[in-house]
């Protein structure tokens, strides 16, 4: 078997790239390890940036997103009851989406089955071979897979990429001193949860209190996401709905009193560990990462799918050239391209992050620190500008 483009991975990063690559008329076949229901049931984050949103119109993926999806122009912080709101819409000129991951998941699956074009699910990918050297259209890289019935295969491809997220077997392809790695890990976790009450506000409120962190999200009208900092190693049985509320009450209070939380049947509860993690170069001969394989970011600001999507969003342009005219130069560009952005989702996330989060050996000056920068948010135009910008995504260097 053989095709030009073997995508290890179908999460947003594998699904998207295959659906860039078919309107370039390029062939792929993506190669999922999970079924498709966990696929399409998983939680994850629900912020798109602009360019996420123009992208999933590119390929077609907008027609529930544009019916269901929430415009977002701006959020609030909440620090130590004092409450600061950046208007992204006014200081930038653009909004986000508020559309769940699982969704842009479900309508790109759905999109790639339509079109009769190869996904495969319950697919184990064994290994991935012959990526070093030039690049040729001979077919050289070699993909190693288990089908869902059992049976071994190999499948022959001009590229591989690997989207198969932070613990996938691509980036094993790359020797080790050919790939340099950074890393962070953080000292808290988050409890998430899904819950049928109405958002409490229009906006997402993230917010940092002595006991740490918090964040008011939603899904819907109807259906409030929220998240709260936890000890590394919480089992999430261990909180109960009661005291999930209480403690998202605590922690997004406004010192006047004049926020209320809405309460409602809790439907899901699951914890999330934290890191930074940034594997370069995102190429290796044949093989090119991207999305979570290569680069991961604390959740604080919901850079991780954004991020992802940049990166195909460069490689199918640098595929396409190739493909097109045998033009090289865009794939020897885009680990350079795609880490530039990267690293400042990294930076982005990792200021968010600290800034709103409370380490277990916290003291006063840390507090009020968060305090300071808090009111350099409120104080500095040109400070919150700088916030929004990064919120709402930079551009890809290059473009403008
Ligand atoms: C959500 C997640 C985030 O990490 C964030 O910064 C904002 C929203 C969410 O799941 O809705």
């Amino acid at each position: 078997d053989r095709t030009t483009v073997a995508i290890v991975g179908g999460g947003p990063a594998g699904l998207l790239l295959a659906h860039l690559l078919h309107r370039r008329g390029i062939d792929s076949v993506v190669l999922e390890s999970r079924p498709r229901e966990r696929v399409e049931s998983r939680q994850r984050a629900g912020i798109l940036e602009h360019g996420t949103v123009d992208a999933l119109r590119e390929v077609g993926a907008d027609a529930r997103m544009d019916e269901k999806g929430l415009p977002h122009d701006g959020f609030a912080f909440h620090v130590h009851g004092e409450r600061v709101h950046v208007d992204m819409a006014e200081l930038t000129g653009r909004a986000v989406m508020i559309w769940a991951q699982t969704e842009v998941v479900k309508d790109l699956i759905a999109l790639r089955l339509e079109q009769g074009e190869r996904l495969l699910f319950d697919t184990e990918v064994l290994a991935v071979e012959k990526v070093d050297g030039p690049l040729s259209r001979d077919g050289e890289a070699l993909v190693r897979y288990r089908s869902d019935d059992g049976a071994e295969h190999e499948l022959r491809a001009d590229v591989v990429v690997g989207a198969d997220g932070f613990h996938g077997v691509a980036r094993r392809a790359v020797p080790d001193d050919a790939v340099r790695t950074y890393e962070r890990v953080y000292p808290y976790s988050w409890l998430g949860i899904l819950a049928d009450a109405p958002p409490s506000s229009d906006e997402l409120v993230y917010a940092r209190h002595e006991n740490g962190f918090a964040l008011l999200s939603m899904r819907s009208p109807s259906v409030t996401r929220a998240y709260l900092q936890v000890p590394n190693g919480t089992d999430p049985s261990s909180w109960s709905d009661e005291e999930i509320w209480d403690e998202l009450a605590t922690r997004t209070a406004l010192g006047d009193g004049s926020f209320t939380l809405n309460r409602g049947p809790i439907t899901d509860k699951s914890v999330t560990p934290m890191r930074s993690f940034v594997a370069e170069p995102m190429r290796h001969g044949r093989l090119f990462l991207a999305g979570d394989a290569a680069h991961i970011v604390p959740p604080t600001g919901a850079k991780g799918l954004n991020l992802a999507v940049a990166d195909v969003r460069v490689l199918a342009s640098a595929i396409g050239a190739w493909r097109e005219s045998g033009d090289e130069s865009g794939l020897d560009a885009y680990s350079e391209v795609a880490l530039r952005r990267v690293w400042r989702g990294e930076h982005f996330s990792w200021t968010m992050t600290t800034m709103l989060h409370r380490a277990p050996d916290a003291d006063p000056f840390d507090e009020q620190l968060a305090l300071s920068h808090l009111r350099l948010i409120a104080e500095s135009t040109a400070y919150r500008t700088s916030i929004a910008e990064n919120y709402r995504g930079v551009p890809l260097a290059g473009e403008h």
